[in-house]
This record gives structure tokens, C-alpha cells and sequence, in this order.
């Protein structure tokens, strides 16, 4: 449970005027003050007597309501099963009631401890955005009632409660960085405006985001607070959202979830409770009861008009307030975040929440770096009158990433405290996976401001940039010209270069994120990954290219739970991406540049047989096959057998020796085989495969393509070659 809340330590000293004893009494929703809204955040013991705090294993997760002496109510998904744990074996869980703050020995006088002797989740439950997110659990033996310790009331099912007024929703105070869940916590209250489902709906409605188009229906309600900065977060499920009514609490609903902590126009879904009363009554054998309604309520307010609920100011993502792009001043890239590694700064970032940045994994991982989040601090609204030192959290690295040639570079960094979120840094949208931005767009490259001495963050700026097809991007890089490393655009990768443009300006910033603007909001289309960098004695610099980002949503919503996600606004056609790397090379087939010896056996001298290539399967050899046009390669079928998958290959071409890698080579992926139709495993026939390759080369003196023959065989005593990485000498070595 965490509800960062501003002036947390409310005036404990004048608490205990305000403490007075009320008589115990049976009936629910009283409070065991006298005063009945207590100003402030923290939780007077016996304010809400009827809070429940769950541990499970010692640690405290989710909380719960106190109905009757025998039952607590919380949601089914504290009790979700995960790959090593039966959540719902109740030895594992705690009850704790009568307190006001955990971790803190001894425990208050007030405090009950129980292990639960049931737990009983919704049979219909299935995940938490799916509904029926309630859960009972059962005591072993009937609580006493105190002034700390009493039952809220519970709505039946024809309960309407007046919305858009102020309820209270409770949970344990967040922990600061690195701080163990179980240690010192107090319990906090937050006040929050309670909405119906269908207003809910709108807002939500808003983000455009698919899988949360319409996510209430009439079994929940909805909490918001329009400024985003308090709010139940994660540990807060199953936790009461109360409302008072004629000096009655009612529980209105039970914490469920929501899009992340804190967001602005994000309201936190709730089980509604008055929805289940069947359910609870059922289970609980009528051992609970609930409270008739005194108060009359014409007109509950949910429609699905949601304009004044929505924060106008801040709303949603990708909004920058300067509209020219090469403005350069501060606020244009309000998302751009500057990391410092010891004080200096070593990467750009992206705001993606209020509380998340993206950047590339190489920040952390590799020669000379460090993942430990005490040595990186956050700087947000770099160069603007709102600039803000932010310490880091928590570093997360993508679990694929091994070098930027491979793709996945790309990490989440969480932030030590959520970033108010403003003119000066606000976060960007995150596009969906059916959400492509066309080929051809300009988009814009941030990059932090190096320019100044290291103690000194400037603004931003932003390099303008054309988005370049795969093959288009592969084929400048395969290019003889080309000076950076013979890498290939993959899966999960895009390109960008600046066209027109002159590109020999030095890229030296790791991290940086792509923006595109489609119809006025800004989407997060990649991070820099590799390219674009200068090299001394080389103008062709090719393409930048960056981390794709369509493809992690999974990866990133696993790890935050929180982003603005938006659909696209409309999705444009892709500009077809057919470019021919070679389709202008005069050579032709089997043309090498060197020609053999006069010996019938030797190694094979440069450019020799450029038509070679090595099929490699973990980095190591394991056939030849030969080059036949710019994408097709033709072997053996025995090489290539349908139960081995296509990813577990790469394909080199231009290389002379194994185990010497040389940045003449050029490395792909395949993406098709056809083996022969007539082809049999058990004998061999037709042992001969066409492979195709993921994009196409450029041809040069290293890499050229050989003639077929015609169908009549050769004429006879020819002298022909066979081409191999044989063992040919003792050293072992494997030559051409
Ligand atoms: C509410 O929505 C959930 C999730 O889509 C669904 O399982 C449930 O049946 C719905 N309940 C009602 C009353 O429509
Ligand atoms: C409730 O109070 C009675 C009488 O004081 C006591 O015997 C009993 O143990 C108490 N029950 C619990 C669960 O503390
Ligand atoms: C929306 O903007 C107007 C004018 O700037 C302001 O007065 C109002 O308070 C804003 N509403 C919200 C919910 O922020
Ligand atoms: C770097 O920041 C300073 C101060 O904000 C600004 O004057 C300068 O133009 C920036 N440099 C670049 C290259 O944007
Ligand atoms: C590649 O480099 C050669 C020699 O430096 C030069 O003549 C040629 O114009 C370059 N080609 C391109 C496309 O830049
Ligand atoms: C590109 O920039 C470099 C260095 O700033 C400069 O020497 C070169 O003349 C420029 N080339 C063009 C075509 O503008
Ligand atoms: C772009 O925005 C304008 C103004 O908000 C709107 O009228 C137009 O329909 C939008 N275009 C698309 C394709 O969404
Ligand atoms: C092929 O060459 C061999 C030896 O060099 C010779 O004996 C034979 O007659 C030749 N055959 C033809 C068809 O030229």
C-alpha cells in the first residue's frame, strides 16, 4: 500500500485533543474518533477501525475491510496465483486490525493478529482487469470489537451513493527508495472523488487506449482526484474506499486497480461493494449484514460527460506547448530527461509516465557503467526554470539485450519520487503495436545538451529526421561506403537518417529518444540504439538506428504498469519498403575480382569467392552456402531442417576467416526456407535448400553473387572448385 501524500506528517502533537474514547459499540461504520473528518493524511488510531492490513510471508500486501467479527473483505487479486506461490493458502497471510502504522515493535495495545482460516476468492474471477475482483477472508475466531476495532457498514444492492463528492480511500504510506516493504509504515488516508462507471468510462475513454477502452461496467465505481498527485498505488488493493452518510461510513467499494499511481485523468477502479451483496451474504453463511440506506439520493450524477473532471492543463501525453520544433527553448522536449552517472551527464532519457523514463540498456550494462540506481540521478525540464534533480529507484535493463547490435537496448529507469507534470516535463505517448509511423515521416531526434560544462544542463535539441524502411536502411548499411559496422537492421529495430541533410555532425549521446508528431501528439517511436556516429577519415555516415518501440509494450507494461499509451489517431499507409540494394550493380553474377591459383588446393586469396557464405548457427559455422542473388542463398537441405528455428541462424557474408570476424562482413537473419520438394532425409536426394534472407545486400568486391547454370551440365574436363573453410593447414585454422 503507498499513497505518497504531501504533508504527511500531519499535527500528531495536536492528536491526542482531538482523541476522546467513544463507547465500543456493535454497530458499523463508526468511527472510534469524535472528530469525524480528521484533517491531514495520517490515520488517528480508531479513525477508520474497520481497516485491515494483509501481510503474506511477514510483508504487508493488500489490505482489506472489516464486515463482521468473523470477515474480511478484500479484492480476489491478492490471492493471484504465480509461478512458485498458491496465494490462497491462508498460513501464509496475517490479518492485523487496530492499527494505525506497521513495522513498529512493540505493536500498538489496540493490535489483533490473526492467520486466516479461509480464504475464499470470486469463482468468476479470473484477472483483475476482468472483474470480479472480491475476496473474503475468514478469521478463526470472532474479533472483539474495540474503539480500534469495528466493522464498516455494507450497502445492499439498491444502495446509490451520491457521486462526485469526496469518500476516503486508505493504505500504507509508500516507502522511500530501498526501504523494505515490512519496515516502519504508517497508515494514511487520502481523500478522492467518487464517480460512477459510465463517468468512469469517459475518462478512460480519453486515453484512446484500446485495452482500456470501457474498462467499468455497472459491477464498479471509480476514485479520481483531478490534480494526479495522490491516490491508491500498488499494495493498496482490496483496501476500502469509504463514504460517509448521515454520520454513517459505508464501504462503497474495494480497491482494484488502476493505470498506474498518481496519473492525471487515470481513476482507480474499485469493485463496487453494493454489487456483490449475494455474494458476501453466501459465502459468509448470514453472518454479515447490511445496513439500509438512510439518506435519499435523487440524482447520483454518472453520465457519460466526464470535461470537468479532466484536468484540461496536463491532460494525456505528448503535448509539447512549443509548437516549433527548432525553437530550442526550454519546454519544446518537455519529456527529454538527462541522466548523470556521478554527477556527470552520460544519457538521455524519455519520460513515458510520471514516474518512468526510458533509455538504452548500454547506459548500464557493459564496459565501465553501473546499474546501482544510487549513482544516477534524473534531471527533468533540463535548462528550464523548472528543472529538478530526481534521485533514481530502480534500474531495469531488458532482459534480451546483450550489445546494440542485437537488438533490446533498452531499459526502464523508475524515479525516486513521480514528476509533476507541466509545461516543462510532461511524458510522452507510447504508440500501441498497431501503430506504425510511415516510412518517409519526419521525426525528431533528441539529444541532450552537451554543449555546457558537466554540472551545467542545458536545453535539449531535437535533430530532424526522415523514418527509412528496413530494407532501404539495410542496403546503406551493407554499402562498400558505409563506415560503421557491417551491421543489419533486425527485428525490433528502426532507421532514421538525416536526409538532405549533413549528416557528418558527431553523435555522441547514448539513450535518446525518436518522437514523431502525428496530428499534434508527440508518440515515442524509438531510442537511439547505434549509428549515425562520426568516424575519422569517413563521410558516409549511414542511418541512425533506434530501438523500436511498437514491439515492447508487453515488456513495458510488465514492468511499470504504468505508461500513456495511445492508439493511433489514424494509421496512415506504410510507404512501401521496397528498396534493391544492388539493383544497379553493372558486375553481374560470378564475377570475382581475383581469380585462382594454379594450384588444386590452397587458401583462397581476398575476394576470391565472393559468392560464400557461412551459415552459423550460436556463433559457430555449421554449413556453406552460396549467394544467387541479393536475398537468396542456396545449400544444403540437411543444413537448414524445418524443426530448427529460423532464429537460431545468422548468415554471413563477406567473411574469409572463421573465428576472425572482419567489418567487411555482413551479417542477416533468415526469414524463409524452401527446401527441395522432392527432398529425402533418410537418403539424401535432392539434399538442396533455397534460403532467403531477411534484407538483401549490397554487392561489392566481397560480396557478389554466382551464376547458375543453364540446364545442360558443363562441358566435360572443366576445371572447377570446391569452396569450403576446410581445415587446411595444421594450425587449424579455418580458411577460405
Ligand atoms: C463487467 O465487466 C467484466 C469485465 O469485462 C465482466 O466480466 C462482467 O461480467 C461485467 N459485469 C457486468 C454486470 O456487466
Ligand atoms: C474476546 O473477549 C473475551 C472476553 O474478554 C476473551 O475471552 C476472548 O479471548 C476475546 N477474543 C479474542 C479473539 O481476543
Ligand atoms: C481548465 O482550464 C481553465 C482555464 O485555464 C482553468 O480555469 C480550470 O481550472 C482548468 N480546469 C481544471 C480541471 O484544471
Ligand atoms: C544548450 O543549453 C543552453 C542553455 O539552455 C542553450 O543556450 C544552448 O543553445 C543549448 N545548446 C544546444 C546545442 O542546444
Ligand atoms: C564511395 O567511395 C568512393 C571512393 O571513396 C567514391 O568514389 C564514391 O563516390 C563513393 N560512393 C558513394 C555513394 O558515396
Ligand atoms: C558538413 O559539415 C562539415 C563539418 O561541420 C563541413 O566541413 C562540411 O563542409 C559540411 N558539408 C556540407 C555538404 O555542408
Ligand atoms: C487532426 O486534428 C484536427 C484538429 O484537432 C482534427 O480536426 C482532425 O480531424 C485531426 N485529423 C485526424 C486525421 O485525426
Ligand atoms: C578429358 O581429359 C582427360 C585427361 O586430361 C583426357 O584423357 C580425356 O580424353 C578428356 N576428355 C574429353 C572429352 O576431352
Amino acid at each position: 500500500m503507498k499513497i505518497p501524500l504531501d504533508n504527511s506528517n500531519l499535527l500528531m502533537s495536536s492528536l491526542t485533543a482531538v482523541l476522546q474514547v467513544v463507547t465500543a459499540s456493535r454497530a458499523c461504520g463508526k468511527t472510534g474518533l469524535q472528530s469525524r473528518i480528521f484533517g491531514g493524511n495520517s490515520f488517528a488510531p480508531g479513525e477508520f477501525p474497520w481497516q485491515a492490513t494483509l501481510t503474506y510471508k511477514g510483508k504487508p500486501f493488500c489490505a482489506g475491510s472489516l464486515i463482521s467479527d468473523r470477515w474480511i473483505l478484500t479484492a480476489s487479486h491478492c490471492f493471484d496465483r504465480t509461478a512458485t506461490e498458491d496465494k490462497r493458502d491462508p498460513k501464509l497471510w496475517q490479518v492485523h486490525l487496530g492499527v494505525s502504522r506497521m513495522g513498529y515493535t512493540p505493536p500498538e495495545s489496540s493490535a489483533v493478529t490473526m492467520v486466516p482460516s479461509r480464504i475464499v476468492t470470486h469463482k468468476s474471477y479470473t484477472k483483475y482487469t476482468n472483474g470480479f475482483d472480491i475476496a473474503l477472508v475468514e478469521l478463526p475466531a470472532p474479533v472483539n470489537f474495540t474503539r480500534f476495532i469495528s466493522p464498516i457498514c455494507l450497502p445492499e444492492n439498491t444502495h446509490r451513493f451520491s457521486l462526485r463528492r469526496t469518500c476516503y480511500a486508505t493504505g500504507l504510506e509508500n516507502v522511500p527508495e530501498g526501504v523494505p516493504l515490512e519496515s516502519k509504515r504508517s497508515l494514511q488516508k487520502v481523500g478522492q472523488i467518487l464517480i460512477g462507471w459510465r463517468t468512469c468510462n469517459c475518462i478512460y475513454n480519453t486515453h484512446k487506449r484500446p485495452d482500456l477502452t470501457n474498462p467499468t461496467n455497472s459491477s464498479m465505481l471509480c476514485i479520481t482526484e483531478s490534480d494526479g498527485k495522490k491516490g491508491p498505488c500498488q499494495g493498496d488493493s482490496g483496501g476500502a474506499v469509504v463514504c460517509e452518510e448521515d454520520g454513517v461510513w459505508f464501504l462503497a467499494g474495494i480497491i482494484s486497480f488502476s493505470q498506474g499511481c498518481y496519473l492525471i485523468n487515470s481513476p482507480t477502479i474499485l469493485s463496487s461493494a453494493s454489487y456483490y451483496q449475494d455474494w458476501i451474504k453466501q459465502w459468509t453463511d448470514n453472518q454479515v449484514s447490511f445496513t439500509p440506506q438512510t439518506m435519499a439520493v435523487v440524482d447520483d450524477g454518472d453520465s457519460d460527460h466526464c470535461n470537468d473532471l479532466l484536468s484540461n492543463h496536463t491532460a494525456g501525453c505528448g503535448i509539447s506547448q512549443v509548437k516549433d520544433p527548432t525553437s530550442g527553448v526550454p519546454g519544446t522536449w518537455p519529456w527529454h530527461v538527462d541522466l548523470l552517472r556521478d554527477g556527470k551527464r552520460a544519457c538521455s532519457g524519455v519520460l513515458i509516465s510520471t514516474s518512468w523514463v526510458i533509455t538504452a540498456a548500454e547506459c548500464f550494462y557493459g564496459h565501465d557503467t553501473t546499474d546501482l540506481p544510487e549513482d544516477w540521478t534524473a534531471i527533468v525540464g533540463g535548462g528550464s526554470p523548472a528543472m529538478r534533480d530526481i534521485a533514481v529507484q530502480r534500474i531495469s535493463v531488458h532482459g534480451s539485450y546483450i550489445s546494440p547490435g542485437k537488438g533490446f537496448n533498452m531499459a526502464l529507469v523508475l524515479l525516486a519520487q513521480p514528476v509533476a507534470l507541466g509545461q516543462y516535463s510532461h511524458a510522452v505517448c507510447l504508440p500501441d503495436s498497431s501503430h506504425p509511423m510511415p516510412y518517409g515521416s519526419l521525426c525528431w531526434h533528441i539529444i541532450g545538451n552537451s554543449s555546457l560544462s558537466d554540472d551545467q544542463i542545458g536545453t535539449p535539441h531535437g535533430d530532424r529526421l526522415e523514418l527509412l524502411g528496413p530494407n532501404k536502411c539495410n542496403c546503406i548499411y551493407s554499402h562498400p561506403n558505409s563506415s560503421d559496422r557491417a551491421e543489419s537492421v533486425m527485428e525490433g529495430m528502426i532507421c532514421a537518417s538525416r536526409d538532405g541533410q549533413n549528416s557528418s555532425q558527431c553523435l555522441n549521446d547514448l539513450g535518446g529518444p525518436l518522437v514523431c508528431n502525428e496530428n499534434g501528439t508527440w508518440f515515442l517511436v524509438g531510442v537511439y540504439n547505434y549509428g549515425g556516429r562520426c568516424k575519422e577519415g569517413t563521410d558516409f555516415i549511414p542511418p541512425r538506428v533506434f530501438s523500436q518501440l511498437t514491439t515492447q509494450e508487453e515488456w513495458i507494461d510488465k514492468e511499470t504498469r504504468e505508461m500513456f499509451l495511445r492508439h493511433a489517431i489514424h494509421t496512415p499507409p506504410l510507404k512501401p519498403d521496397t528498396e534493391r540494394c544492388s539493383s544497379d550493380d553493372p558486375r553481374g553474377c560470378g564475377r570475382s575480382v581475383a581469380s585462382p591459383g594454379p594450384e588444386p588446393i590452397g587458401e583462397a586469396t581476398d575476394k576470391m569467392w565472393p559468392w560464400q557464405v557461412s551459415l552459423q548457427q550460436f556463433e559457430y559455422h555449421s554449413c556453406s552456402g552460396v549467394l544467387i542473388s541479393e536475398t537468396w542463398i542456396l545449400t544444403a537441405a540437411h543444413c537448414v531442417p524445418s524443426y530448427t528455428p529460423l532464429s537460431e541462424y545468422t548468415v554471413i557474408l563477406g567473411r574469409k576467416q572463421q573465428n576472425m570476424p572482419s567489418p567487411r562482413e555482413v551479417l542477416r537473419q533468415i526469414k524463409r526456407v524452401v527446401p527441395h520438394p522432392d527432398y529425402k532425409v533418410k537418403t539424401g536426394e535432392n539434399d538442396v535448400a533455397l534460403v532467403e534472407l531477411n534484407f538483401g545486400v549490397t554487392f561489392r568486391d566481397y560480396i557478389l553473387p554466382i551464376c547458375l547454370t543453364p540446364d545442360q551440365a558443363l562441358p566435360p574436363n572443366n576445371t572447377c572448385w570446391v569452396i569450403g573453410w576446410g581445415r587446411v593447414y595444421p594450425s587449424g585454422k579455418s580458411m577460405l
